[in-house]
């Protein structure tokens, strides 16, 4: 395995982890949302698949205004999700089958119900209590406009006004997602003990690291000042506001987290992942948090973004591997995670049983991504090409973006419903039929055809494919951590070599074309005639034939 080859130490060079949103995964209890035990339940379907472990999305308690990424208590698991014995045994039970575990965690901000939050309400202006957040008088008279002109991410003000003890307007409070989310202050060292010991709690339960939301947030630029373009960061949908994002300070905080982390390995020698989501302006600054002392990885979102395109595709990876050089870090390849439209309907699809050509083009991009140097992440769903769901009724949807904006564009609900597992009618298996509960979201007639079950069976399956590319990518030496080589390809063709020999080809047209090695493929993402590579199709080869650097 990939663990095997890199070593307990360096195991999450190019480790493939299956991102587990845990209330569509699979639910244990019949109440219609995945948990724990849904996720114990399902490691040893992701044993069969091969990967190296799983990313757990946010199980703490929280009132789920953004589904779990509003925590009220980082130190315990949501009564939905199950509670701390629930979480050990998944623990144990994914080690014994050697599957590593990340938890998120959320730094950024909390939950209203936070009880350092309820205690800052109950304070009054100017406390200790409130010191731990953004809280300020407002502008105006009567202070009844918001301390600066900051927009939220998922729309609105990046304010809300507090009622104080006497029942009149007071304070406003800062939040660059929703209302429910206020940010921490890090300037506050209670803050940053706060979180030493929720990563402490969780290391000495075993965790294999975390994925980091928001981590490219935390600190604001102290004094708070207006932007010269407030809705920047609503519009664009990502963290790009320069006073509320990206603070040299954060710097400081990671290198802290790895100190942390470095302890832990110390003792046992099992090095701890930290992964963040970090959306910055320019690759140069995303290098800045992957320096040696910092975060291990961070996401690298610019292939998810790219269109299906061979020279968008050729820009992004030779600009990811470019930046990544000389940091200490791998790229974290990824197509897929719970925010974004699935790539099958993004590549082209728009409904269900179109031309299939979505279809090719995801399962094309699948066996790129596992022959790219680095570590890969796999969303739940996407080794069964689950499209997105696009239909879903305004009444289900739950994602705050359609809640504060009213808007459809772009929600996230569609690729977060509950995924099929077996049988012709939902739930699909998701969640235990005598109950007769409902999969929080509406599974469509058509996530039949895409049922774990039947993937299984079939060998031309997305899942096959998964698998096989995963088992080839553990054995094969040339895949992995390392450099690659571009080929010279007709246009509309994308070619690479790695290490020894290893070629990857990438059909972006959808007429046929000769293929770059004339031996049948060891795996392709279609049949594959010798010496023809078809229209959207990927394919890789060992050869000799190939000069190797
Ligand atoms: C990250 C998460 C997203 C969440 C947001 C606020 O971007 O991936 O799901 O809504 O942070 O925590």
């Amino acid at each position: 395995m990939i663990s095997q080859r890199n070593g307990a130490r360096r195991w999450w060079r190019d480790a493939v982890i299956y991102q587990v949103y845990v209330r569509s995964f699979l639910d244990s209890t019949g109440d219609g949302i995945g948990d724990l035990a849904g996720v114990r339940a399902g490691l040893p379907y992701l044993k069969k698949l091969g990967v190296d472990g799983i990313w757990l999305s946010p199980f703490y308690p929280s009132p789920q205004h953004d589904h779990g990424y509003d925590v009220a208590d980082y130190c315990d698991v949501d009564p939905v999700f199950g509670d701390l014995a629930e979480f050990e045994r998944l623990m144990a039970a994914a080690h014994r089958l050697g599957i590593k575990v990340l938890l998120d965690i959320v730094p950024n901000h909390c939950s209203s119900e936070h009880p350092y939050f309820r205690d800052a309400l109950a304070a009054a202006p100017g406390s200790a209590a409130r010191a731990r957040f953004h809280f300020a008088d407002g502008r105006g008279p009567d202070g009844a406009e918001p301390p600066n002109n900051w927009h939220a991410m998922f729309g609105g003000p990046a304010w809300s006004r507090v009622t104080e003890a006497d029942g009149r307007p007071g304070q406003w409070y800062l939040h660059m997602f929703t209302p429910e989310q206020p940010d921490w202050n890090w300037r506050h060292p209670e803050v940053a003990a706060h979180f030493d010991h929720v990563l402490r709690f969780w290391l000495d339960r075993g965790v294999d690291g975390f994925r980091i939301d928001v981590a490219a947030g935390l600190y604001k630029h102290p004094d708070l000042p207006d932007s010269p373009d407030p809705e920047a960061d609503a519009r664009a949908r990502d963290s790009v506001n320069p006073l509320a994002w990206n603070q040299p300070e954060v710097h400081d905080v990671w290198r802290h987290w790895r100190a942390v982390c470095e302890e832990y390995t110390t003792r046992d020698g099992r090095e701890r992942l930290l992964v963040g989501e970090v959306s910055v302006p320019t690759a140069r600054e995303h290098a800045r948090y992957v320096r040696p002392d910092e975060l291990h990885q961070a996401f690298f979102f610019d292939l998810l973004s790219a269109p299906w395109d061979p020279d968008a595709f050729r820009k992004v990876i030779s600009e990811a591997m470019q930046d990544i050089a000389g940091t200490g870090s791998t790229v974290t390849w990824v197509l897929n995670n719970h925010d974004q439209v699935r790539t099958v309907t993004r590549y082209g699809e728009p409904v269900p049983g179109g031309s299939g050509l979505g279809s090719a083009r995801a399962r094309a991009a699948a066996l790129l991504m596992l022959a790219l140097p680095g570590a890969a992440y796999i969303y739940q769903g996407e080794e069964l090409g689950l499209p997105e769901v696009v239909d879903l009724p305004d009444d289900v949807l739950t994602d705050p973006i359609f809640r504060r904006t009213g808007s459809r564009a772009r929600i996230r609900d569609g690729c977060r419903v509950p995924l099929p597992w077996s049988g012709q009618a939902s739930p699909f298996g998701f969640t235990p039929q005598a109950e007769g509960a409902k999969p929080w979201l509406p599974q469509p007639e058509w996530f039949a055809e895409h049922a774990t079950d039947r993937a299984l069976a079939d060998t031309r399956s997305f899942w096959h494919l998964y698998r096989d590319g995963l088992q080839l990518r553990a054995s094969l030496p040339q895949l992995g951590e390392g450099s690659l080589r571009w080929l010279d390809t007709p246009p509309g063709v994308l070619a690479f070599v790695r290490g020894d020999g290893l070629v990857c080809a990438v059909n972006f047209g959808t007429a046929p074309t000769p293929a770059p090695v004339r031996d049948v493929p060891l795996l392709s993402s279609t049949p594959c005639e010798p010496g023809v590579l078809g229209g959207s199709t990927a394919a890789w080869w060992i050869t000799d034939d190939i000069a190797t650097d």
